[in-house]
């Protein structure tokens, strides 16, 4: 694995070992004090966050290494119009590793045709955010014993909750997994993302209501309705407190279910539920810690990458999306992806039209 931009780029073999390693640091974390000693992480956060930027911040830090970097992007001379790919080859020049969040769906892939260094994709927009997804597997399978054969719901802002689509794409990986995906019709799962449910033969259900398959569920992975990615803030009215769990409605769930969240939560798990056994969101974000302590012993350690390729310049945005990285970066060659026999952007992943 050369950068982690979504979870198809890693094999089930690479997830293995990347989970015995964090399982390695869980158990015994003084082992790994030195392994990225002399390393250096940039840290690009184009868009707010607490548990990504942090638990990067400190992975790196308990792995030895250091880091630099911004969580406002008006302090990055992009603010000024310098564009992607010159803020990442400037930045891979000072770097080992990066970790990138941004607004822009497809960015990370983006920025990885162009440094020097590993790209790691700390979320892209409404798209992916892959390092969401090992924190959430890591949790399963310390407190579930693992993924196989889980019945997972999946609840609410479907439509770009990135952390849904990434857990999604994971599953390729795990055999027997089924979903339900509870949503509203407005905020359904992206057409790119059911066809590749489809395309994996991976079961699912789609519906609007949560209390009725609350009993069936061995993980229910609820999700925040994202206003920041609304365009008609009245939309977002519609949308909003449409699913709040509470601990009544958790008296039909399983005893072992296990209640997962991405977080940050608005109100869509009352606090009520916070100290029942079953919750284990706050445990989750700390999982998440652990397991980019793993990732970053892999990638900041990897020898950096002199490019000879040149990068195909190409004329005009790849596809239609507003929110895809190449309606800015007009200089981005026009990668596509086929996908049930249709063409997609392979930056964002939305079909092109
Ligand atoms: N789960 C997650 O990405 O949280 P932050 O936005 O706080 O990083």
């Amino acid at each position: 694995m050369r950068h982690l931009i979504d979870f198809g780029d890693m094999t089930r073999e690479e997830w293995d070992a990347l989970s015995a390693r964090t399982g390695a640091i869980l158990d015994r974390p003084e082992d790994f004090l030195e392994v990225c000693r002399g390393k250096v992480c940039a840290s690009l956060f184009y868009e707010p966050s607490t548990r990504t930027n942090f638990s990067f911040q400190t992975a790196m830090l308990r792995l030895g290494g250091t880091v630099f970097g911004f969580a406002d992007p008006k302090s990055s001379s992009m603010a000024k119009g310098e564009s992607l790919k010159d803020t990442v080859k400037m930045v891979s020049s000072y770097a080992d590793v990066i970790v990138m969040r941004t607004p822009w769906e497809g960015a990370a892939k983006a920025a990885s045709l162009y440094s020097h260094v590993p790209v790691i994709n700390a979320g892209d927009g409404g798209h992916m955010h892959p390092t969401q997804t090992i924190a959430d597997l890591t949790t399963m399978e310390r407190l579930r014993g693992g993924v196989d054969g889980l019945t997972i719901g999946v609840c609410g802002d479907l439509k770009n909750g990135r952390t849904v689509h990434s857990l999604i794409k994971a599953m390729e990986k795990f055999r027997g997994v089924r979903f339900y995906l509870i949503s509203p019709r407005e905020l359904a799962l992206p057409e790119y993302m059911k066809a590749f449910l489809r395309q994996q033969r991976i079961p699912h259900l789609e519906v609007t209501g949560l209390e009725a398959v609350i009993p069936q569920l061995d993980v229910l992975y609820m999700t925040r309705i994202q206003r920041e990615r609304f365009v008609d803030p009245l939309e977002y009215e519609r949308c909003r407190g449409v699913y709040i769990l509470t601990r009544d409605k958790l008296r039909r769930a399983k005893e072992n279910l296990l209640v997962m969240h991405p977080l940050p939560r608005v109100d869509e798990i009352h606090v009520d539920v916070d100290d029942d056994p079953r919750a284990v969101y706050f445990q989750q974000a700390r999982y998440g810690m652990f397991a980019r302590m793993a990732l970053l012993s892999d990638l900041a350690n990897q020898p950096r990458w002199d490019r000879t390729e040149p990068v195909e310049i190409g004329s005009a945005p790849v596809c239609h999306n507003p929110n895809c990285i190449t309606q800015t970066e007009w200089y981005l060659p026009p990668l596509t992806r086929r996908l049930e026999g249709k063409t997609c952007c392979a930056f964002c992943d939305k079909e092109l039209t």
